[in-house]
């Protein structure tokens, strides 16, 4: 049987695993249910199944019919749900108030347990697919917790392979680019301190509302004067605490906010200037700003020479003329962690039709199942090929040939 024919027989199982996923949403390292049925799953298709990697994280370990090539590859898929409430009509919308699958992570899960039973069934490859699926990328870190948790020493993997579903892109697309494809995210939080008392006298004390607005401003001209436009950089401003009284200055402002950019050097420079802003305004007023910078999330960057091969693949997938360039996003995904460590590529999947515009995190996001068929071919297809069957073994190199002596 093709394998589309095959697919096309798993679909309304993996769509049933999904939705009830979708029901059943737990956030991040709480995804207790999730791992048990991901678990049960890999266990019921005789794959080797570890979890607690990383603390809900599971790995399934799956050996080809032939291992002479010694390669393994690791496909990664987030559980996470994320603290939102669901605003959706369907049948299967989440069961738990406050959580739901907003991102579709409910998707990435049941695709790649479809491709592992595909695989486990029809093993046609030669080496070893590592099944990764971890907990919390919503801002948990989860892959860096895996990774903590000696991941690459207990599964070694050669390279690593991540999808996400696209809202901005069709159902049957597919976007790949090398280098960077998400930004690194970072937060900051900015404590001023300045000096409180009765509104009426504002000679008599230190204005922290009005050095923290100073600040704000001068936050968002900092990309554009301390960064290389050519780079795509962002500092926003989110949140501004402070005061409780129309009468009264507040002797202590609040500011928070998010930095997102691409190149770890504009990185540096920014978390930099952002200090010497605040630090410098607050202290023209006679203020003290102390600044928490926190790292959050490094940039996904794909390994540029495997960029070819995944378009090979997402054109096998879906065809040449679908596969389209991922433009960068500045959002962010912790698969970056793994691909510090480990050569891969991350897709974008295209997920929009009629009835399927809504962007991620939004509480009528629709994981839309008709993307399953692609997921579960995208993988199915990358393992084939990453891992072929009937590999030539690499070319010796030709041995030199003498060059006949020349004649005299
Ligand atoms: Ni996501």
């Amino acid at each position: 049987m093709s394998l589309e024919k095959e697919i096309k027989e798993m679909v309304k199982d993996v769509t049933q695993w999904r939705r009830d996923l979708h029901e059943n949403p737990e956030t991040a390292f709480e995804e207790f249910r999730t791992a048990d049925i991901v678990a049960e799953k890999l266990k019921e298709w005789g794959i080797e199944t570890h979890q607690n990697i990383g603390r809900t994280g599971v790995v399934g370990v799956l050996k080809g019919r032939k291992n002479t090539s010694g390669k393994t590859i690791g496909l990664r898929a987030d559980m996470d749900a994320l603290n939102i409430d669901e605003n959706n009509k369907f049948s299967h919308v989440s069961k738990t108030c406050g959580k739901m699958h907003a991102c579709g992570h409910d998707g990435h899960t049941a695709m790649l347990l479809g491709a592992a039973k595909y695989l486990a069934q029809n093993p046609d490859f030669d080496g070893t697919v590592n099944f990764i699926f971890q907990p919390a990328e919503e801002g948990g870190g989860g892959a860096d917790v895996m990774i903590k948790d000696k991941l690459f020493e207990k599964f070694p993997c050669d390279e690593v392979y991540a999808l996400h579903n696209w809202p901005d892109m069709k159902v049957g697309e597919i976007g790949v680019a090398g280098g960077p494809v998400t930004a690194s995210s970072d937060r900051f939080k900015i404590t001023i301190k300045g000096k409180g008392g009765h509104a009426a006298f504002p000679h008599k004390h230190i204005d922290s509302i009005a050095i923290g607005s100073t600040i704000s401003l001068a936050l968002h001209a900092v990309v554009s004067s301390n960064t290389n436009p050519l780079d795509g950089a962002l500092v926003s401003v989110t949140k501004f605490h402070g005061g409780v009284s129309t009468n009264a200055m507040p002797e202590v402002v609040e500011l928070e906010g998010t930095v997102r950019c691409f190149n770890p050097e504009t990185r540096l420079a920014l978390e930099e200037q952002i200090q010497k802003v605040a630090q410098g305004i607050a202290l023209g007023y006679g203020a003290v700003a102390e600044v928490e910078y926190t790292r959050n999330y490094p940039s996904v960057v794909n390994t540029e020479d495997k960029v070819e091969f995944i378009k090979k693949v997402a054109a096998k997938t879906v065809g040449e003329k679908n596969v389209l360039n991922f433009r960068p996003t500045m959002g962010s995904e912790d698969f970056a962690f793994m691909l510090q460590k480990k050569p891969g590529v991350y897709i974008a999947l295209g997920q929009a039709d009629a009835d399927h515009n809504e962007g991620l995190h939004s509480p009528r996001y629709d994981f839309n199942d008709a993307v399953i068929p692609h997921g579960i071919k995208y993988w199915v297809t990358l393992a084939k090929e990453a891992l072929p069957l009937n590999a030539k073994a690499p070319a010796q190199s030709p041995k030199k040939q003498k060059k006949p002596a020349a004649s005299a």
